[in-house]
């Protein structure tokens, strides 16, 4: 603008703007859910109904989350599962926090190049659809793990929802005919998936119209009955084995028998006075929210503002860095050594800031470490009970339907999980995302994941439960909300709807949602060198799930202090872009 009659006209026009109190407001956004005992927030509406009903029945956040997980399995067939699995992160009234890991694991018989041809290059499909793709199911050990250790309610009670749902069926609504209709193609080809997700004459199923699934009402049954024996050592993984045996797979009965869930520390950092617990190794979701978050604590980001240029600048810098070692630095914590306290040291952050500059972007080329040679699918939901027990919990088939296969008679969708491991160095699997070493595959080890199922808490209390799918995007879609809260006051569901922004270090691109970023802004940011591509696929930037406790957002709790303090109420939202999702509290 050279003008100066239209720049001084500008200028006072941006001070009358910033005089008047329309210009604190945020987007406009549904208000949180608010309740005073409990919440449940999870992508499909039953299952958060299933989730609250255990919470007013004295469950606690674990029994409901166990809950929420099978009635997922049923009611939201695209991500919930028993047939894949995840990660639950714990925060318990007394401060205790814990983390347990029931993702899938290669089977024995896998090899570091099974997915390449003779000439070495990937075979397209072979990761990502049928038996060859699926790694060993966690959730029905994962949950039971959980239920013994940290819940308080039988597993017959807690899994009779999901029985009922299964048997009964449920009505379909919009958001599940649209997740069906997303699913189809994949489904079609594999005729036990058919018979269950397409109608007895082979039509897709319409709005209103009730879903039943006789087989996976029957396998919940007996593990509700038998435990996860049903599951691991009868008649289902038999079922599985022998699909798999016939559809070219390599999963062999003592896949099954040999699983076993672990209980780890979460990762720990604190930013801003915030004490941040989330998903450690074989996730990469806790280490490097911790990094990009220890990075952007040197910086003003709530000064800067939300979507303003220089805001958005480091945020992009300190993802390009972190993501360099996620991708070439983790793995398995049983057959890698993971570098988190150098990748959680405030100075290896200082380190990172020392090469940002401030108006330049960095490129993704000179990060490359020496020698290093799409609609998808996961559900994360959050719970808080009414002691402060707080649940994060993400699974997931990893692609949407998993692998597209359900050995027959068992009524259960199986993971493609195993295209999370590096199928080979230097080419991007589902997600883009480029791996190294760290994280070939080995029979028995878990691939890297993006998972991060994250509790925070300031001065002891629970203060926000935070998570989302979105493959590798998960980790900035979490951080984005974190820092939406944190340095931009917004409230939780402003929080969690904001458009996003996503860097991956590779390839060397900036992805913004529609609407993320400003014309004006884009063209300072494409100033400093950053190339910035809209990705208008809504499938891809997730389906966040959060909790806020003791206010709305900051400033609500601030006010909450002075005239009420420690009102304990809790806020839920469900991300927008979730067309089934509920945030139900009582
Ligand atoms: O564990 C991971 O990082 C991926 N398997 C997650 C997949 C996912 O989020 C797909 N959903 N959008």
């Amino acid at each position: 603008m050279h003008d100066p009659y239209k720049r001084a006209v500008a200028v006072v026009f941006a001070f009358v703007l910033s005089l008047s109190p329309l210009a604190e407001v945020y987007a406009a956004s549904p208000e949180p859910v608010e309740a005073e005992h409990g919440m449940v927030v999870t992508a499909q509406h039953l299952a958060s109904d299933i989730g609250v009903d255990v919470l007013k029945k004295g469950g606690n956040a674990v029994d409901a989350a166990i809950a929420v997980g099978y009635a997922l399995a049923v009611a939201y067939p695209t991500a919930g599962n028993i047939g894949g699995g995840g990660f639950m992160t714990i925060r318990l009234k007394d401060g205790k926090t814990t983390f347990l890991d029931f993702r899938e694991r290669a089977p024995r018989a896998s090899t570091r190049t099974m997915y390449l041809d003779d000439k070495g290059n990937p075979v397209k499909g072979l990761s990502t659809d049928g038996y060859l793709a699926v790694g060993v199911p966690g959730s029905v050990l994962g949950f039971e793990t959980a239920r013994t250790r940290y819940g308080t309610k039988s597993r017959e009670e807690l899994m009779e929802p999901a029985i009922k749902l299964a048997r009964d069926g449920f009505v379909l609504e919009e958001g599940d005919i649209a997740s069906l209709a997303d699913g189809a193609k994949k489904l079609a080809k594999d005729p036990a998936a058919a018979a269950i997700f397409f109608k007895p004459d082979g039509k897709p199923y319409a709005l209103g119209e009730t879903l039943v699934q006789a087989d996976l009402a029957a396998s919940l049954s007996s593990i509700s009955q038998q435990g996860p024996d049903a599951f691991y050592k009868g008649p289902i993984a038999d079922a599985i084995v022998k699909a798999s045996q016939d559809g070219k797979g390599i999963l062999a009965s003592q896949d099954f028998e040999q699983y076993d869930v672990r209980e780890l520390e979460p990762i720990k950092c604190n930013y801003r006075g915030y004490d941040i617990f989330s998903s450690p190794p074989p996730s990469s979701g806790g280490v490097i929210i911790c990094e990009i978050l220890n990075v952007l604590e040197g910086y003003p980001i709530s000064y800067l503002g939300y979507g303003s240029a220089d805001t958005v600048h480091v945020m992009i810098e300190a993802m390009r860095h972190a993501y360099v070692d996620r991708n070439t630095a983790l793995g398995d914590p049983d057959f890698v050594e993971n570098p988190i306290g150098k990748l959680l040291d405030k100075r290896y952050a200082k380190e990172i800031r020392e090469q940002i500059s401030p108006f330049k972007a960095g490129v993704s080329q000179e990060l490359m470490p020496k020698g290093f040679g799409e609609s998808t699918e996961t559900t994360h939901y959050s719970i808080i009970d009414d002691e402060g027990n707080a649940v994060a919990v993400t699974y997931t088939l990893n692609g949407s339907f998993g692998a597209g296969v359900v050995a027959p008679g068992t009524g259960i969708l199986l993971n493609n999980e195993m295209d999370d491991f590096t199928a080979k160095p230097g080419v991007p699997n589902l997600y883009g995302l480029v791996q190294g070493e760290a994280n070939a595959i080995a029979p028995g080890k878990t691939p890297l994941s993006s998972m991060s199922p994250t509790i925070i808490a300031k001065d002891d209390k629970p203060f926000m439960v935070i998570g989302s799918p979105g493959g590798a995007r998960i980790i900035t879609i979490t951080l984005e909300a974190i820092i939406n809260v944190i340095d931009h006051g917004m409230d939780i569901q402003e929080a969690i709807d904001a458009p996003r922004i996503h860097h991956q270090w590779l390839p060397d691109k900036v992805y913004m949602e529609p609407y993320a970023l400003s014309p004006d802004t884009r063209r300072l940011l494409a100033g400093m060198g950053h190339d910035i591509d809209v990705d208008e696929r809504w499938t891809i930037w997730g389906k966040a799930a959060g909790i806020l406790v003791g206010g709305k957002s900051l400033a609500d709790m601030e006010q909450a202090n002075s005239e009420e303090a420690g009102s304990g109420r809790y806020y839920g939202a469900i991300d927008s872009r979730a067309a089934s999702g509920a945030a139900r509290g009582y």
